[in-house]
């Protein structure tokens, strides 16, 4: 590793010494639709309502910085008895590939083998994101029909280009 890339990835763990993770609490929906609905818009993730927030928001948890600020949030939503989805997974702009979105995804892979699941899914447009975690990439069809009820609500209903994947907990 050159100085330079040591000098980059330094101030990155700077950065990320400095982060917390934490449930979300209903103050922060605010700051949670604004991350979200900031990717909706150009149809990165499914746009949230208020309503919709707060009526899932114990399974949010955020990233905070030292001075309170949100940069990230994601979901971890149960769909059965050994499975759930992270959903809702995003950073903040501006503050994309520095680690934030791992620190999150991976306190929300512990939350689920704390619950004592199986597996763990997600639809996504980031692949390598979520690979980097461990996920495989699967076929839609694998993933049991209770998990398509949102899809109902979704503007690609039946045209679904996300990318269905799996991380396995018990492996
Ligand atoms: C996807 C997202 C949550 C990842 O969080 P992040 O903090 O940017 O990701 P990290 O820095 O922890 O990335 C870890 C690794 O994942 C991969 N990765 C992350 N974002 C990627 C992207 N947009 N494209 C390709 N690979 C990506 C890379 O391998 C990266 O390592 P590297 O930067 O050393 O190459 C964030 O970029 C985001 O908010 N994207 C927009 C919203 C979104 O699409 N959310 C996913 C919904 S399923």
């Amino acid at each position: 590793m050159d100085m330079t890339t040591q000098a980059a990835t330094d101030a990155q763990a700077d950065a990320r010494a400095d982060l917390s993770v934490r449930k979300a609490r209903p103050k922060d929906v605010g700051e949670i639709s604004r991350i979200v609905n900031f990717y909706a818009a150009s149809q990165q993730m499914l746009p949230k309502t208020h309503l919709q927030l707060y009526e899932n928001l114990r399974d949010f948890s955020v990233v905070e910085d030292g001075a309170g600020r949100i940069l990230a949030c994601g979901a971890l939503h149960l769909y059965w008895e050994n499975l759930a989805e992270i959903r809702a997974i995003a950073v903040t702009d501006g503050m994309a590939r520095k680690g934030i979105g791992t620190i999150l995804a991976e306190r929300l892979v512990e939350e689920a083998r704390e619950l004592g699941l199986d597996e763990v899914f997600c639809f996504t447009y980031v692949p390598r994101f979520f690979n980097s975690l461990g996920f495989i990439q699967v076929e839609h069809s694998v993933l049991p029909l209770k998990v398509y009820n949102e899809c109902f609500q979704c503007p690609k209903f039946n045209k679904c280009d996300e990318i269905a994947m799996v991380l396995h907990l018990r492996v």
